[in-house]
């Protein structure tokens, strides 16, 4: 009865699944530029993020609850469909992040797979905002398995970062993937702000529960619109121990990639990747670069506003995530030259929805506002405040010693090299190491620079999803960025 129940639910399933090809929110530059000057947004979204709150009287301290028996209960025994031979232990569950709301975040972490002990700790973000760090990060880019195109097996990645770390996976805000609250006006209410607060209240109860990190070098490392969250995140960080006096988490560095850091050089960044990857007319180049000061650009330029909606159009229906890769619709019919399968997120919905592993994760639980989705879109759409630009922040913590490493996959046309590349230069950081070809695997891996305080990487032939699209030179980055040290050269 139950079994028979189960196989109709999955079929049912599937049938949504083949509709619904594409979950990721669809980041096309300017989709994005457009849908960010047409929001009727209450007038202080877009004024900047109050990141010195933190150090103001109205500082209260974070709430920090027993953890005590947490750990062993979150504690995962295997995972539905696992390979044989795991060598490390993995955790997930819930970290209650406001008790009055009933609001709390699910993590899933996995220990390194050798000398634990002796490793730092990190701590995984991926953007939207409203994407889930479980879904993508963990299996579909840095963890340590994939889902099997059956959507009900596991298999090892043997590029998963957590050869070099020991690795939290944070489904954040509320509303994403698994976590939830139980005040559902909250997932109207997300925000820059409340996602670095909650964050950084995960972290601390986080610490509570596996109190042997708690000295621990510490790193946070996402992509996209985790940009935004990380520098944010790694703020409230040093300002809590400031306000403390008391260091509770041991951060040393940061890393983003392919992220959206600054809204000007985005603009100008996709423009200039779209024209020069012949993805955009001579014409429409023209009208933006002559008619268009991106430094201004608001929803009354409507010249401007019609160039972004023909660039958008006339660079057809591509996979902006990757610009030379497959869809998935068309890997269906042919087969796919390229290592990575552009249905995998079909297959990782389909297997984070069964229900004996959403039991085996501890994440079956009735609050949840739907069932497992790669991103919301919900939280997306009622997004509260977006910082213009998280340049100053970045600086800050540059200044206060953090290594900050950015990094970006070349063929992504969701947040080109080239965004990161103008919002670097806006910094005027000087150069320390001029740019150099890094290799692995006897070819160029892609470039870097060291600039004081900052290094910036590129990885040849990588999409959006940099692990996804190139495993051996991602995980060539990690390491060099936890060892910190530059990637190899020839
Ligand atoms: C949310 O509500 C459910 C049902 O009352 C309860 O079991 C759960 O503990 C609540 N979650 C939080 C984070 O308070
Ligand atoms: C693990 O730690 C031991 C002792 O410090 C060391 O000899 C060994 O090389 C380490 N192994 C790895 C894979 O880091
Ligand atoms: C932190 O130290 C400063 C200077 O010693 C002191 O004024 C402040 O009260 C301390 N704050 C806390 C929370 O202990
Ligand atoms: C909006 O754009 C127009 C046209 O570029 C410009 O003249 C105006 O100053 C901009 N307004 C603001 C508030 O930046
Ligand atoms: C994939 O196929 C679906 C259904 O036929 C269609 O709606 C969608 O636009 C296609 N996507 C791409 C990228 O071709
Ligand atoms: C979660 O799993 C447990 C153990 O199998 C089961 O007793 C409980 O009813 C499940 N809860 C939900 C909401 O599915
Ligand atoms: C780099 O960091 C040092 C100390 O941590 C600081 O004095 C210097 O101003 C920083 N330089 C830049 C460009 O951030």
């Amino acid at each position: 009865m139950a079994t028979s129940a189960f196989f109709i639910w999955m079929f049912l399933l599937s049938l949504a699944s083949s509709t619904q090809l594409y979950g990721w929110i669809d980041i096309n530059p300017f989709k994005f530029v457009k849908e960010e000057l047409s929001r009727e947004r209450p007038s202080h979204a877009f004024a900047s993020y109050d990141f010195d709150k933190y150090s103001t009287a109205e500082y209260s301290a974070v709430n920090i609850s027993p953890q005590e028996g947490q750990k062993e209960k979150d504690k995962i025994e295997s995972l539905p469909g696992q390979p044989p031979e795991v060598e490390f232990d993995q955790y997930s569950g819930y970290v209650t992040v406001d008790h009055e709301a009933g609001r709390a975040l699910f993590y899933y972490f996995v220990q390194a797979a050798v000398n634990s002990s002796s490793k730092p700790l990190v701590l995984w973000l991926n953007g939207g905002p409203g994407c889930s760090s479980f879904g993508a990060g963990a299996l579909m880019e840095l963890g340590p398995f994939r889902v099997n195109k059956d959507g009900k097996t596991l298999c090892h990645n043997e590029y998963a970062w957590n050869k070099d770390a020991n690795i939290i996976f944070l489904e954040s805000p509320a509303g994403v993937g698994f976590s939830y609250s139980n005040t559902t006006s909250d997932y109207k209410l997300s925000g820059d702000y409340r996602s670095a607060q909650d964050s950084y209240t995960f972290l601390v109860n986080w610490l509570e529960r596996f109190p042997e990190y708690k000295s621990r070098e510490f790193f946070i490392a996402g992509e996209s619109y985790a940009g935004h969250y990380i520098p944010q995140l790694a703020h409230a960080i040093l300002q809590n121990s400031k306000n403390t006096n008391q260091t509770r988490i041991n951060l040393r560095g940061i890393a983003m990639g392919n992220a959206y850091i600054d809204f000007e050089t985005t603009i100008q960044g996709a423009v200039d990747f779209y024209w020069t990857h012949a993805l955009m007319s001579d014409e429409i180049y023209h009208g933006l670069t002559s008619n268009c000061d991106f430094t201004l650009l608001n929803s009354s330029d409507k010249v401007c506003l019609k160039l972004i909606n023909e660039a958008l159009d006339a660079a057809g229906n591509i996979y902006s995530y990757d610009i030379y890769a497959p869809s998935c619709n068309s890997s269906l019919k042919f087969h796919s030259v390229s290592a990575f399968d552009p249905c995998s997120e079909n297959y990782i919905k389909r297997y984070l929805n069964i229900p004996q592993v959403q039991r085996a994760l501890h994440a079956n639980v009735t609050s949840l506002p739907h069932p497992w989705e790669s991103c919301s879109r919900e939280i997306n759409r009622n997004w509260k405040d977006k910082q213009l630009t998280v340049l100053p922040i970045i600086q800050q913590l540059m200044a206060r010693g953090i290594r900050i490493w950015i990094y970006s996959g070349d063929t992504d046309g969701a947040l080109p090299v080239t965004c990161s590349r103008y919002a670097i230069n806006k910094l005027g950081t000087p150069v320390k190491t001029v740019w150099y070809p890094w290799y692995t695997q006897d070819e160029v891996g892609g470039y870097a620079v060291g600039f004081e305080n900052l290094t910036f990487v590129t990885v040849r032939g990588a999409g959006h999803f940099v692990p996804s699209y190139q495993p051996a030179r991602a995980l060539v980055v990690f390491s060099s960025f936890i060892n910190g040290v530059l990637p190899p050269p020839a």
